[in-house]
């Protein structure tokens, strides 16, 4: 097998090539003015070719890939994988509005027709329990970053109240808590609009205590900016942010800092300056598990 990266996403492919003891290639890209893209793959391939890529900021990506796959499979690779840490469009899992499209089922259906297996981190499955519901292939393989986010905290804390910003992020904080002994609670948030959330704490006692958030996610950044605010409200002695998926999307990373956060950590699922805890040892793993 061999690990092929574009180059917006060089650093994390690498070291899971490295880690797996695989031949890296990158694959190169032109943007041409009116916004198309060409890809161009290395022109030899062996059976077995893995691309490693988030999908973040996806709209052009998702082309790329589809150029891609089927590029190699006209090359002469076997079998096609996708390892995206970030995978997107996970979140339109059903029409709100008569005519909307439900992008999970459509981008989780052609992923499946393009690629033999599909490995990805903590994707954001609202209503359905199994990554196989939305992308219809016997590998796709759902990973989660609860692990690594907890080995890192366990090292850097020896207590500290972790807090899970709503009811869906329950399930890393509980399992990370559990990991590394500590308390927790889960807030409670109700969402507005893209960019406005209500956020109430637990009925816990945060006064003078160390607290980190942890979430999948910061995409506006609103629902971490408001949480740590309420936290400063109540008293914590320190507010951390420790999340998987660091989107950032506009002004999230400023209006988090202002709202009074120490240090923001972040998986590199998506390279950002926040990056520092890395998945090349938990994707690995999976790799090696499908093989
Ligand atoms: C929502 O359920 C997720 O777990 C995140 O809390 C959410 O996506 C964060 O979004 P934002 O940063 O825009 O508030």
């Amino acid at each position: 097998m061999q690990i092929l990266a574009f180059p917006d996403y060089c650093a994390q492919a690498e070291r899971l090539a490295c880690r797996l003891g695989a031949p890296f290639g990158l694959i190169e890209l032109h943007r041409f003015p009116d916004g198309e893209s060409l890809v161009r793959l290395p022109s030899m391939l062996l059976d077995h070719v893995i691309v490693c890529r988030s999908l973040d900021r996806p709209n052009d990506k998702l082309v790329e890939l589809m150029l891609f796959a089927r590029t190699a499979r006209e090359l002469g690779a076997k079998r096609v994988t996708l390892v995206a840490p970030y995978l997107c469009y996970m979140r339109q899992d059903i029409a709100n509005r008569p005519g909307e499209a439900v992008s999970q089922r459509i981008v989780g259906q052609w992923l499946a027709e393009l690629f033999d297996d599909v490995l990805t981190v903590d994707p954001h499955l609202h209503r359905i329990s199994h990554l196989q519901q939305a992308i219809p292939l016997a590998n796709a393989v759902c990973l989660s970053a609860a692990g690594a986010i907890g080995d890192f905290l366990g090292k850097r804390f020896d207590d500290a109240i972790l807090l899970g910003p709503d009811i869906e992020s329950e399930q890393w904080v509980s399992g990370i808590a559990a990991q590394i002994g500590f308390d927790y609670a889960v807030a409670d948030k109700i969402r507005r609009g893209d960019r406005e959330v209500e956020i109430t704490l637990p009925d816990k006692v945060f006064k003078d205590k160390p607290v980190v958030i942890i979430d999948d996610m910061a995409s506006t950044g609103r629902t971490l900016a408001r949480t740590i605010g309420l936290l400063q409200n109540a008293g914590a002695s320190t507010v951390y942010a420790a999340i998987t998926h660091p989107l950032f999307c506009g002004d999230a990373e400023a209006h988090i800092r202002a709202a009074g956060v120490k240090e923001i950590w972040s998986t590199d699922s998506i390279e950002h300056p926040t990056s520092c805890i890395w998945l090349d040892s938990l994707l690995s793993d999976a790799v090696r598990s499908i093989l």
